[in-house]
């Protein structure tokens, strides 16, 4: 026998974001741990970040984000029927995050289930969503990307106190006459769990950054041209690269590796945002729709990776 299947095309709807209002600077990092503001600019690119304030949740940011993506979708909460929340940084280990985030957007009882993919969250979250509706598991999908570092980075180590930020974003995922989402890749390298690692429920971030910055920029860079055949496109064609915001020195020498167009728009959120994990991808992309910068119909390819480590990415079409 064989079983009922539905062929569907899936495509992006619309972007949200959601940023803390408080905006910390390096020099305020630099009173609290031994870096300055020209340290952290010319070795990882970040001007500024935002700082939760204190009864600010990862669920809380998630809701506001996943609001403005509903709105800009201009559909109900009520037409949604799977969320995603892509997350490393939940207070806690159970109950997932993403049950509570659809009730609180006034979404009736959705499938519902977080990933934990760390930076590489939103791009699994994205090709999860793009599956549900092609197979005709679900209709109209939300997925966040959300992170409240705060509550896990230890303040007086200067390796990470300076990167990790906090903020969501999130995106409607939806029918489309046309698939306009490509082909996910993934992968991962299991050999390197310690390389950004919290040990337990006790302890805080641990990094090792030069391990993941060569990870990063030898192996994860080979993958973007994989996840650019996997669309039929070649790199010439694709006309926004967003790739997770870690260091502008990651994402500049990805650029000079790859034979992009030369006016290719380049994501560059982490000079304002920092390291947002599973935000930062569609809070860049988002940036780049209101300032104009990105367009509807723009190819764009985005790559996530960190921890695990691990990796996803795809070229979808822009809203
Ligand atoms: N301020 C001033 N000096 C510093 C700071 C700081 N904040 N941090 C480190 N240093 C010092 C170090 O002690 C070292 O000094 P030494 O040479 O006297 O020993 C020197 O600066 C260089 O240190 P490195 O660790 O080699 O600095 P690097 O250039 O590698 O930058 C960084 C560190 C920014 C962490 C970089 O390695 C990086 O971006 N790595 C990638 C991180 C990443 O991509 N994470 C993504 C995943 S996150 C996730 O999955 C949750």
């Amino acid at each position: 026998m064989h079983f009922p299947s539905a062929r569907h095309y899936a495509a992006i709807k619309s972007f949200g974001g959601y940023r803390p209002a408080r905006v910390v600077t390096n020099d305020e990092l630099a009173t609290q741990v031994d870096t300055s503001d020209e340290w952290i600019l010319t070795r990882v690119g970040i001007r500024e970040r935002r700082f939760a304030a204190p009864g600010e949740t990862a669920v809380s940011m998630a809701v506001e984000a996943g609001r403005e993506a509903i709105e800009r979708a201009g559909i109900a909460p009520t037409d949604i029927d799977l969320v995603l929340v892509a997350s490393c940084t939940l207070p806690t280990q159970l109950p997932s995050a993403a049950p509570e985030v659809a009730h609180l957007l006034g979404i009736g009882a959705p499938g519902a289930f977080d990933i934990n993919a760390a930076c590489a969250g939103f791009c699994y979250g994205i090709g999860q969503a793009s599956h549900a509706v092609q197979t005709g598991a679900a209709e109209t999908v939300l997925v966040i990307g959300v992170e409240k570092f705060t509550d896990w980075v230890d303040p007086s180590d200067r390796s990470t106190y300076i990167i990790f930020a906090d903020g969501a974003g999130a995106a409607i995922v939806g029918r489309s006459p046309e698939q306009r989402i490509a082909q996910t890749v993934w992968g991962s390298a299991g050999d390197r769990p310690e390389a950004i690692i919290v040990r337990d429920r006790r302890s805080l971030i641990e990094m090792d950054g030069r391990a993941v910055f060569r990870w990063a920029t030898t192996e994860v860079r080979d993958e973007i041209t994989r996840i650019c055949a996997a669309s039929g496109l070649s790199l010439r064609d694709i006309d926004v690269f967003a790739p997770h915001q870690a260091n502008l020195r990651i994402i500049d020498s990805m650029v000079r590796a790859l034979d992009f167009r030369d006016d290719v728009v380049v994501a560059r959120d982490i000079a304002v945002s920092g390291n947002t994990s599973a935000a930062s991808i569609p809070l860049a992309v988002r940036a780049l729709l209101e300032r104009g910068e990105a367009r509807s119909g723009d190819k764009v390819l985005t790559i996530g990776f960190g921890a695990g480590l691990t990796f996803a990415g795809q070229v979808f079409e822009m809203p």
